[in-house]
Formats: C-alpha cells, sequence, structure tokens
C-alpha cells in the first residue's frame, strides 16, 4: 500500500515536471545522432563538411552512422589518443571522425583497406578534409598487414571482416598500451570476439547500442 502511494505519487511529480519543462519550451537534448555536430573552428568545419558532402553525394559503404562517429571521437579525444589503429577504412567517413580527435590530440591514424577503390575514395576525402597528413592508409589485407606494426597503440578500431574480429584482437591486443581502447563496430555479428572481450580478467567491456554495436573495450592498467 505504502509503494502504491509512492509510486502514485512519483508519476503525478513526474507529469507535474514535464508539464512545467513544456511550458518553459525546454527540450531534453535529442539524442546525439538528431543534433548535428557544431564545428569550433576552421579545421573542424572543413572534416565535418567533407563528411557530410560524403553522406550527401552516396560515397558510402557500410559506413559508421554519425552517432557512432562522434562516440569514436569523443573515445580518442577523451583518451588524447596518440596512435590510433583502424581495421576496415571503407570510403573514410569514420577516419574522419577519428580525424576530429587526432588534430586536437596530436595523433595519428593507420587503417587498412582491401578494396582498392574503396581505399582511393579515402584517400581523396582525406584529403579534402585536410587530414591526409594524419593517415596512412595501408591497402591489402589486413591480417597479414598488421603483422607489420610494432609500436604501442592507444586506440585499435576494429570494423572490418566480422569473422576476423578474433585474429585482429589477438594480433593487436599485445600492441595496445595499458589504459588504451580496443573498440569494435557491429560485434553482434561477431560472437567469438564477444566471448573473448568478456571472459578475460585483463579486460573490461561495455557494449554502446546507439548505431551499429560498437564494443567497447579498456584493457586494464
Ligand atoms: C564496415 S566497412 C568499414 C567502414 C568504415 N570503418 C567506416 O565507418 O567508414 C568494412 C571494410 O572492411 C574492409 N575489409 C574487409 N576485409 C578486410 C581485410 N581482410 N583487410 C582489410 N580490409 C578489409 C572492406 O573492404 C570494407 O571496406
Amino acid at each position: 500500500m505504502r509503494l502504491k502511494r509512492i509510486a502514485i505519487a512519483g508519476l503525478v511529480l513526474g507529469l507535474a515536471f514535464t508539464g512545467w519543462c513544456q511550458r518553459r519550451g525546454f527540450r531534453w537534448p535529442s539524442r546525439g545522432s538528431e543534433s548535428p555536430s557544431l564545428a569550433r573552428n576552421e579545421a573542424e568545419k572543413r572534416v565535418l563538411a567533407t563528411l557530410d558532402q560524403a553522406q550527401r553525394a552516396g560515397d558510402m559503404y557500410q559506413n559508421v552512422p554519425a552517432s557512432d562517429g562522434r562516440l569514436l571521437r569523443v573515445l580518442a579525444e577523451s583518451a588524447g589518443a596518440k596512435s590510433v589503429v583502424e581495421l576496415g577504412t571503407s570510403t573514410g567517413l569514420s577516419g574522419m571522425w577519428l580525424s576530429l580527435a587526432l588534430l586536437e590530440t596530436g595523433g595519428r591514424l593507420t587503417t587498412f583497406e582491401i578494396d582498392s577503390g574503396r581505399a582511393a575514395t579515402a584517400r581523396a576525402n582525406f584529403k579534402k578534409a585536410g587530414v591526409d597528413h594524419l593517415v596512412t592508409l595501408i591497402e591489402g589485407d589486413a591480417h597479414r598487414n598488421v603483422t607489420r606494426l610494432k609500436d604501442p597503440v592507444d586506440i585499435v578500431f576494429i570494423d572490418a571482416d566480422k569473422d576476423g574480429y578474433l585474429d585482429y584482437l589477438n594480433k593487436l591486443l599485445p600492441l595496445v598500451r595499458p589504459g588504451g581502447l580496443i573498440l569494435a563496430h557491429n560485434v553482434e555479428m561477431a560472437p567469438e570476439y564477444v566471448r573473448a572481450v568478456t571472459t578475460s580478467p585483463q579486460l573490461e567491456t561495455i557494449f554502446s547500442g546507439d548505431g551499429g554495436g560498437l564494443g567497447i573495450t579498456l584493457k586494464k592498467r
């Protein structure tokens, strides 16, 4: 009975608060994907304009939605990432989102793509966005090419062949610095990977549902 009264009081208060907000024209901020990113300077404006043009021109192939792109930028910038590795460049949209962070952190992106047409489009996009000096695009099979990497990595972003996620994790985890992140897109399509990142005591993993299911894994210190 007491619980029922508390629940009803909570409901009434909630409705009253909602009405009060509406009368004052206050709205909760819309979800990230619905409100545009606002440029703080010319460099950022150029990247955002190129992202917008690429989307309008249909210069796309399975790219991250803007909501996930923004999350990538937030994670990379807040981590102060100096070295980001991406598997699956496609036409460069996620690379441009990450570059927004790297412009601020003074970092660099190494990105891998097997399809030469998409790699060419990505290169053109990076140039147009004014971030080509931050990006090294390595064309070919990433499973083979990542073995060339030797330096520590702050963030790995896995977004290539889904059945290859576990192999990418196994090859790159040793390079990720303690406290670094392994991000993986569309993780619902990579169950073996999910098992690996959720059963290791060295890793802490959460999942973001807004967009294509982004796995966010911390390599513990
Ligand atoms: C989902 S798309 C990447 C989207 C991109 N991250 C973005 O959001 O803009 C996956 C890309 O991975 C590439 N890919 C698939 N297998 C690969 C491999 N073994 N090595 C390198 N790239 C690969 C595909 O050609 C495709 O362009």
